[in-house]
């Protein structure tokens, strides 16, 4: 996600800065799949940070509406990362290290994930407990579980669901602006302590989020299990025939029987999918159980696939495997997107400063008075204008490399 930061947050400083919608409307990233599939942890990896409850057994029991907020704030009218208050020079978050009050501190004390590559402070708030903040990741994922218990049920009910979400924000100068949503997987049979109905409430919710045009679904299947029966799949190709928007997602590798591998998966033989699938590795239960921090299991899930027999010799498999092809391949999805979005914009903002001029005339007001909005029109269009050339530049040089 990392190289697309600073691009897509210039773009939405210049959105800010008219004043109407923050937001590129980047496509939502959902993960489907059956239970236990691993969902979520995959979002978990590209997010970077461990703050979701993961486990055997219904563990995600309500969806998890996940809006990450970019605060590296180095554009040219700053970025309010949503954290309230108008910030325009950026010096505010530039300067944020040195204010030395306790939130630094709060958040060296934090959990194991903290790689020391960023001083800068990350936090996550709930809707549900409103100016509230945690720098503590692991207080997250415990006012998760919380949460869940109170709507979704506890003690004997504790494997209810419920398609009530929990809205959360991150905070984080190392995350692109967008939207994640993680769901409750999908099952065939209810167990004791669940109603009857629980498959068709899960399958419900998943389709709910899923059906959204402008949602990517990220298809989750174990590798170690039969694909022909994945549940992520069947859904997938019934919310998206065309297969679009589609990314299979191949995880569990290292657990799939001595000998067999997922080649002729990964060369799209099986089962094709439009956008063809990405394996990865991630922590298994055992690693949870101990703890182990999200950078060791991307460190050992990059030397799985180096030193894997056939993923490692077969090239046009090896770019599909790890955490960081997946994160990869989102980007390039994401950066079309705001290619595909930028005339539009530019039609927006040039429509803005006609309806502001016009309003100007009608009042019998003066150009060029101060903060004459015309003129900040004027500004924002030479701006787009720069950034669609230096982007459409970028693209195409990205596409002459490959
Ligand atoms: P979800 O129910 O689909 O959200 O799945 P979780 O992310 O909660 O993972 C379910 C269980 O599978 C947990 O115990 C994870 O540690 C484990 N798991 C997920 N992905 C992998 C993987 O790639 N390898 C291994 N060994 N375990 C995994
Ligand atoms: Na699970
Ligand atoms: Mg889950």
């Amino acid at each position: 996600m990392e190289e697309l930061i600073p691009i897509a947050s210039k773009l939405q400083d210049v959105l800010g800065a008219l004043g109407q919608s923050t937001n590129l409307d980047l496509p939502q990233i959902v993960v489907i799949g059956g239970q236990s599939s691993g969902k979520s942890s995959v979002l978990e990896s590209v997010v970077g940070r461990s703050f979701l409850p993961r486990g055997t057994g219904i563990v995600t029991r309500r969806p998890l509406v996940l809006q990450l907020f970019n605060t590296s704030g180095d554009g040219p009218f700053g970025n309010d990362g949503g954290g309230g208050g108008n910030n325009n020079s950026g010096e505010e978050y530039g300067g944020y290290n040195d204010n030395g009050d306790d939130r630094k501190q709060e958040h060296y004390n934090e959990s194991n994930d903290n790689n020391g590559s960023s001083e800068q402070a990350e936090w996550g708030e709930f809707l549900h407990k409103p100016g509230k903040r945690y720098y503590d990741f692991a207080q997250i994922r415990a006012e998760i579980v919380r949460d869940t218990d109170r709507l979704a049920g506890t003690g004997a009910l504790s494997k209810g669901v419920s398609a009530n979400p929990i809205h959360l924000k991150i905070y984080s100068p190392k995350v692109l602006s967008l939207t994640m949503v993680d769901l409750p997987g999908l099952t065939k049979v209810a167990i004791k302590g669940q109603p009857e109905d629980i498959a068709d409430q899960i399958l419900q919710i998943n389709v709910q989020y899923g059906s959204n045009p402008n949602a990517i679904l990220l298809a989750v299947t174990g590798a170690n299990t039969d694909l022909a029966s994945s549940d992520a799949l069947r859904l997938a190709r019934e919310l998206d025939p065309r297969g679009d928007r589609t990314i299979g997602v191949l995880t569990k590798l290292d657990l799939m029987d001595p000998g067999t591998d997922v080649g002729e998966i990964m060369h799209n033989r099986v089962i094709p999918l439009r956008r063809g699938y990405i394996a990865v590795v991630n922590r298994g239960q055992r690693d949870i159980d101990a703890d182990l921090s999200i950078q060791v299991g991307l460190r050992n899930e990059e030397r799985y696939f180096r030193t894997h027999p056939v993923y490692s010799r077969d090239r046009s498999i090896s770019g599909k495997c790890g955490t960081m092809n997946l994160a990869r391949n989102l980007n390039g999805i994401l950066i079309h997107h705001i290619r595909d979005c930028l005339p539009e914009l530019k039609i927006r903002i040039a429509n803005m400063m006609g309806d502001v001029q016009s309003e100007l005339d009608a009042l019998g007001m003066p150009d060029g008075g101060p903060r004459d909005p015309g003129q900040m029109g004027g500004k924002l269009l030479g701006l787009l204008s720069k950034f669609s050339a230096n982007f459409a530049a970028m693209i195409d040089g990205r596409a002459s490399n490959t």
